[in-house]
């Protein structure tokens, strides 16, 4: 860090997958770290959790008042069935606690220095051959939809002072569970194979590289759009062959795209969530000159998953445990 006092750092809805990545990315690095939360007020592991209900004034507005940076992860999970009451609630949450954040950093003596909202690569179109950095095209239907809201009420914020970035985010990669260990756990039973057609593409960022592009962004002053995914999505079939291959699971069962369809409603969720083929770079990013730790896939699933034997009985042991969340106090027991 640049500056001699901490970095303050707060995080909105950071009581997530994210913000357990972010939080430890930055507690490490002795920032002082604040998280906004619909839970109760606490202060827990050198962070302060601080209540609100992600629409309203309240005092956690002067948490706000003279930050650093302020990360806006606010969104109820897209991981449910598009019902029309799930519908509102996802447009709502994120839409809501942006503009009260806003609200705040308006009202503030000293606004944030920088604000990064997130955001998500899924509102470029489905593309598989064709990839997406920032300028790519804009796709259609409810979840980008979704995205276009989010961002233009993002954007439309009036914070001269406040340096503002939205960050488009890929399938994000952690030890704290997410969709790596949802795919993860396909893969131990058998189900890494190809899905639908399979040559959809998974953009992905580890979460070291997102807490280091968070940081690298705060600290060499980028502005404006930026995709967080790693440069090289790969097809799906390739991303279940990496899990496969590391922990040892031959066995691959094909899912045709109706039982994906079929899978997808009974386990509560939307297929799309893994059919559409996001195939996203982080152009930006790299002309900024941010340098990736990972950028193949099976060095990031090896770091994530430390599974040095490839027994039955680890994978058994894996596939429970991703059931729950952390990965990290239970790989050091797998070897
Ligand atoms: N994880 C990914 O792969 C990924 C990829 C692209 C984009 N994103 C986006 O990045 C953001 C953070 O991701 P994440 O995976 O960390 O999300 P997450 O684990 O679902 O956490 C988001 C936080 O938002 C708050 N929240 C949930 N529902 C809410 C609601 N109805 N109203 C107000 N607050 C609500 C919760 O905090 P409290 O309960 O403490 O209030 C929750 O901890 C999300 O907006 C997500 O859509 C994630």
């Amino acid at each position: 860090m640049k500056s001699k006092s901490p970095l303050k750092v707060v995080l909105a809805g950071g009581t997530g997958v994210i913000g357990a990545s972010l939080i430890s990315f930055f507690r490490a690095r002795g920032a002082d770290v604040k998280v906004l939360t619909r839970g109760t007020s606490a202060f827990a592991q050198g962070v302060e959790y601080i209540h609100w209900d992600a629409r309203h004034a309240g005092p956690w507005f002067s948490a706000i008042n003279g930050a650093d940076l302020l990360i806006n992860l606010v969104g109820k999970s897209v991981n449910c069935r598009y019902t029309e009451k799930a519908k509102v609630e996802i447009i709502d949450s994120r839409v809501n606690a942006t503009l009260a954040l806003g609200a705040a950093a308006i009202a503030a003596h000293h606004p944030p220095k920088c604000w990064i909202n997130l955001a998500s690569a899924t509102i470029y179109a489905d593309a598989r051959e064709k990839v997406n950095g920032e300028d790519g095209e804009i796709g259609s239907g409810f979840s980008v939809e979704v995205c276009k809201i989010w961002e233009s009420t993002f954007n439309e914020i009036p914070l001269p002072t406040t340096r503002k970035l939205v960050f488009r985010t890929a399938f994000f990669l952690s030890h704290e569970g997410g969709v790596f260990s949802e795919l993860a756990r396909f893969a131990c039973l058998g189900m890494g194979g190809k899905w639908g057609p399979g040559d959809q593409r998974v953009s992905w960022i580890h979460e070291d590289d997102f807490c280091n592009m968070v940081l690298k962004a705060y600290e060499d002053e980028w502005v404006g759009t930026f995709n967080a995914s790693s440069p090289h999505p790969l097809p799906l079939v390739d991303f279940f062959a990496a899990v496969r291959k590391h922990i040892g699971r031959h066995l691959h069962l094909n899912i045709p795209t109706a039982l994906v369809h079929l899978g997808a409603r009974l386990k509560g969720t939307e297929a799309e969530l893994i059919l559409k083929s996001r195939n996203v770079v982080p152009a930006e990013a790299l002309k900024h000159g941010f340098e990736f730790k990972f950028t193949d896939i099976r060095h990031a699933v090896a770091n994530l998953l430390p599974m040095h034997k490839r027994t039955p009985l680890n994978r058994l042991k894996f596939y429970f445990h991703t059931k729950r969340s952390s990965f990290l106090p239970f790989v050091s027991k797998l070897n």
